[in-house]
């Protein structure tokens, strides 16, 4: 434990000072003697392996808590954990320019190859290119670039989000020759069915494909990221479920995992992706929301004919394909998704020293790993077989029963920025969640930036958009988050106990 003489963690006030970088009177950073990060998903091992590298943080301990156990194989990163399985989109195609920009930078490493301990390598990065399609009436053509600053980002449509991605991406294009060769704009649905190269494409209106992004392999790129934390030999790995942040006054000490150990450290970095309710009250701020997913066996032949497709995601329905690999389609849906509330055994700790403990109830994930029974709603179901139509109308493969199916949990937030600041009422803590369905992109990248954030020094892009907001009492009363950054299709506010209970009426009948 830190005495009083040094602070655990920079004092608040001179980081919320927009001058504190450069201000002189601004103290230096001094890092905690320990650190203890809970969940080992792209936001905590990217933060661990980042803090590892640093000099300054040389004689701090780093710790961290996860459910999985590394060691084990096949069982990092937890089998029901976000960042898992074969796929993930890999694109800097994004409305808003800050993150487009950061995604460029993650990117660059993707597309490492070389050597087969590059992120890229042995098949851990796809650049198959990406389909952006969207339905409506496209805005004039040619709009202004700019009206990307002044729009309101709570209120895009699917087709902004792909108009503003197209502006961005012709902006990141123009300093660069070779993404300028990969992208072409799709102006009607002839065209969009032409690039889908699948037989299908749907009567989207209007989009664009970016041959310079693609997918990832989730798991293997985890693998990756663990095995460069283990490389520092910095980091200490515990087995174990935190549910509880201890606490003594208003400092945040440690967490009590689920056997009952306590793990102590002077900073504790929460980052704990859609399990984080359960430990912080976060209401009006953050929410567990689940997202269905899909997969297909497919016959050799069906992934040759596929061969050539890149990922198709339509903006208007948020249902997107993955190309095939090892006999396996995906399809999933990146839409509002399902609440799944829950009581809670231990009170997550309170938005400040001073308030009781909340009343709200908390969304958590419900998984096959909570629930070994649990399936999809047969809503969310029907949604995956309609992509399939759309996008991907081979012979009997649309109707294709799933191999499997399961709910990937998001930790929402009503902007879709992630939340990653010091808690302001709580004395060492620092919350790094909030993906929002978005993160893993920029899983060789954004761990720096979370270490820069933690030493006072967030990039300025993000200073605001990551910050921990203040939320009104109204919008708590309100009760659920919902995510209105134009890239989510489906229905708002479904339970997932309530659509699964649809589930099984029409069945039995
Ligand atoms: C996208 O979804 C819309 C709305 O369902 C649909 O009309 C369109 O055909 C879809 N486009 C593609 C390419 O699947």
């Amino acid at each position: 434990m830190a005495s009083s003489s040094s602070p655990l963690v920079p004092s608040l006030a001179p980081l919320q000072s927009p001058s504190s970088s450069s201000s002189p009177s601004h103290s230096p950073f001094s890092p905690p003697s320990s650190i203890l990060i809970i969940g080992a998903g792209v936001f905590g091992l990217g933060t661990a392996l980042a803090l590892a590298r640093r000099h300054e943080f040389s004689q701090c301990s780093i710790t961290i808590v996860d459910r999985s156990d590394p060691a084990q194989p096949g069982l990092f990163p937890a089998r029901d954990a976000a960042s898992i399985d074969s796929s993930r989109i890999i694109r800097a195609d994004y409305p808003d320019a800050a993150y487009a920009a950061l995604a460029a930078e993650a990117q660059a490493q993707w597309r490492k190859q070389a050597n087969p301990s590059d992120l890229g390598a042995q098949g851990r990065y796809h650049e198959s290119g990406l389909l952006l399609v969207a339905d409506g009436v496209p805005p004039p053509a040619n709009a202004p670039p700019a009206a990307a600053a002044a729009i309101d980002k709570a209120k895009l449509t699917g087709m902004d989000y792909a108009r503003l991605s197209w502006a961005n991406v012709l902006s990141l294009a123009s300093d660069d020759h070779e993404l300028a060769n990969h992208i072409r704009e799709l102006p009607d649905a002839a065209a969009i069915r032409e690039a889908a190269r699948t037989g299908g494409g749907g009567s989207g209106t209007w989009g664009y494909i970016n041959h310079g992004s693609g997918w990832a392999d989730a798991t293997a790129s985890m693998a990756w990221l663990f095995d460069q934390v283990q490389q520092t030999g910095r980091i200490t790995f515990v087995a174990g479920t935190a549910n509880r942040l201890e606490r003594s006054g208003s400092t945040v000490t440690g967490a009590r995992l689920a056997d009952g150990r306590v793990l102590s450290a002077d900073l504790v970095v929460l980052a704990a992706g859609a399990w984080t309710g359960g430990l912080l009250d976060i209401s009006g701020r953050a929410i567990a929301t689940g997202q269905v997913l899909g997969y297909l066996e497919i016959t050799q032949d069906e992934q040759d004919q596929l061969s050539k497709m890149p990922v198709i995601l339509n903006l208007t329905t948020g249902l997107f394909v993955i190309p095939p690999s090892n006999g396996i389609l995906k399809v999933a849906r990146h839409a509002y998704g399902y609440a799944n509330p829950e009581t809670l055994d231990t009170e997550p700790l309170p938005l400040s020293p001073l308030s009781p403990p909340s009343t709200h109830g908390v969304s958590l994930p419900r998984t096959h790993m909570s629930d070994p029974t649990s399936s999809i709603p047969p809503e969310g179901a029907e949604d995956l077989r309609r992509a399939l139509h759309e996008m991907v109308p081979l012979p009997g493969l649309p109707d294709r029963p799933f191999i499997k199916t399961r709910l990937c949990w998001y930790q929402d937030t009503p902007t879709a920025d992630f939340i990653v600041d010091y808690h302001p009422e709580w004395q060492g803590l620092f919350v790094a969640t909030g993906d929002s369905g978005h993160g893993f992109k920029f899983l060789p990248v954004l761990g720096e930036k979370i270490a820069d954030c933690i030493m006072g020094n967030c990039p300025s892009a993000f200073k605001d958009k990551w910050a921990w907001k203040h939320v009104s009492g109204e919008t708590l009363e309100k009760g659920s988050v919902v995510t209105e950054d134009g890239s989510r299709g489906g229905l708002r506010r479904l339970v997932l106990q309530e659509e699964l209970g649809k589930a099984t009426a029409p069945q039995t009948a």
